[in-house]
């Protein structure tokens, strides 16, 4: 395991550096839809990080945002280049380079590099969670009443507008507030750290949540899907929280579905 930890220390630190440099030049916007951005940095970090995983491990799947999937090997990386494109475009800190690590279809390892904020959440599975080398905890708000919550809205928000306010008009009956950040990586380890208490999400795709999930739950969160049932990153509803007001959370959701 050592070699995966620094070869992924070295994509993170390496793709959040070129993150870091593009923020004060031109961004140029290209659209894979109205509302999916990418840029030359998505691109550019992403084949960086591809780089540094094959010069290594050859053999391993990569499953990456920008150039698709090679599967051949049960070790499998999860690559989101700059998770919260939109924000980068328009030089809000809040974009981070999320790579997680996949053996036998167990997430072992994952990070999450903000560089514009110098925040580095990192997990081992079995071996819990830290942000800057600081071991991190779920938060222990016990009921909806006393938390803030996080959500985002998927890509057909546009067409379902309606329906995804729903949740967002319920909970915002019931918390202290609701944030939409723009970076799925981000709200899981926000949760992680015990900033939000909990963060519902439809449609999220595997390299938008890999690692954020192996950090929330080495910081003690609950993950599961909008039935109950454990959550999988290959699935399209995420629900983490700091366990104690998971129920709470279901209620409302399963109510609305
Ligand atoms: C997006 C962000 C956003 C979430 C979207 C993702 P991207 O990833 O994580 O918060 O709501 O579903 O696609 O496009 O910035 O890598
Ligand atoms: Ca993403
Ligand atoms: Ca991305």
């Amino acid at each position: 395991m050592r070699k995966i930890k620094q070869t992924l220390e070295k994509a993170l630190m390496e793709a959040g550096g070129i993150l870091k440099r593009a923020v004060h030049q031109p961004i140029k916007v290209h659209y894979k839809s109205p509302l999916s951005l990418v840029t030359k940095t998505d691109k550019e970090a992403e084949r960086r990080i591809i780089e540094i995983i094959r010069k290594r491990f050859p053999k391993h799947s990569i499953l990456a945002e920008e150039s698709g999937k090679s599967y051949r090997h049960t070790c499998k990386w999860m690559i989101d280049p700059v998770d919260g494109t939109t924000n980068f475009a328009h030089r809000l800190p809040l974009a981070c380079v999320s790579i997680g690590f996949e053996e036998d279809g167990i997430l072992k390892v994952g990070g999450v590099w903000n560089p514009f904020l110098s925040e580095w959440f990192w997990a081992e599975r079995g071996k819990g969670a830290s942000l800057n080398g600081k071991r991190i905890r779920v938060s222990t708000n016990p009921t909806l009443r006393e938390s803030l919550l996080v959500t985002g809205f998927p890509y057909d928000r546009r067409k379902r507008a309606d329906y995804y306010l729903r949740f967002m008009k319920a909970f915002m009956m019931k918390t202290q507030g609701i944030r939409r950040l723009g970076s799925a990586a981000l709200d899981l380890c926000y949760v992680a750290c015990g900033r939000f208490d909990g963060y519902w999400e439809f449609k999220l795709n595997p390299w938008d949540q890999a690692a954020g999930a192996l950090i929330a739950r080495e910081a003690g969160a609950a993950l599961s899907d909008f039935s109950g049932r454990p959550m999988d990153i290959y699935g399209n509803q995420t629900l983490v929280t700091n366990g104690k007001i998971h129920s709470e959370m279901l209620k409302i959701i399963r109510k609305l579905l």
